[in-house]
């Protein structure tokens, strides 16, 4: 399953400088860079390439501005990942970027899943803006230098 990338560019439709398109091999330098400039903990540049297939790329100025990893079987699809690059935070491009990824979603999907650290009130906030409510909480799910991190589990109701 994919996303219907003719929907999510027609959302970004109204910000002309932006568009939204699968990652292939060649993209990995550039996903992997921005990777380890804005996680604490990034994926390896294998784990980026097997992934390769669900990575979806948030193009502007000509360049890659953000890329985020869905992964989408049957009835749910999953955000593993989304980023954007450390100079780009903070001006509406995360909230943009996946409100066109959930427009894009399969018609097949009814509900979108993520995980986030509890200590990520940024990205939990631009989740909560976009619909999705905390589900769950894992304990000790994430690494934290030598200790071990929360996750909170959150969903979003695609179908009614
Ligand atoms: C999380 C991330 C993708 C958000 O993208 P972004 O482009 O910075 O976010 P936006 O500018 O679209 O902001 C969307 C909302 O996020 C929150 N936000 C953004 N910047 C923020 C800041 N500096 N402080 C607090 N909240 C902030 C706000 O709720 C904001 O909405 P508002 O502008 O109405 O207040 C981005 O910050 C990022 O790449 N972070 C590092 C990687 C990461 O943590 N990914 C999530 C892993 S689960």
């Amino acid at each position: 399953m994919a996303l219907n990338i003719a929907v999510v560019n027609q959302v970004l439709k109204r910000s002309q400088e932006y568009s939204i398109r699968q990652a292939v091999i060649e993209d990995l330098a550039q996903i992997s860079a921005i990777e380890n400039n804005t996680s604490s903990y990034p994926c390896s540049y294998q784990q980026l390439h097997d992934c390769i297939e669900s990575t979806y790329l948030l193009i502007g100025d000509n360049r890659l501005l953000g890329f985020a990893v869905i992964v989408m079987v049957e009835k749910q699809a999953e955000l593993h990942t989304i980023a954007i690059e450390p100079q780009k935070q903070g001006k509406g491009l995360g909230s943009l970027f996946l409100t066109a990824i959930v427009a894009g979603l399969p018609t097949a999907v009814e509900q979108f899943y993520l995980e986030v650290r509890v200590s990520n009130y940024r990205a939990i906030r631009l989740y909560h803006q976009l619909g999705f409510n905390k589900i769950a909480e894992r304990k000790d799910y994430y690494r934290d230098g030598l200790g071990r991190e929360d996750a909170i589990v959150m969903a979003k109701q695609c179908k009614l």
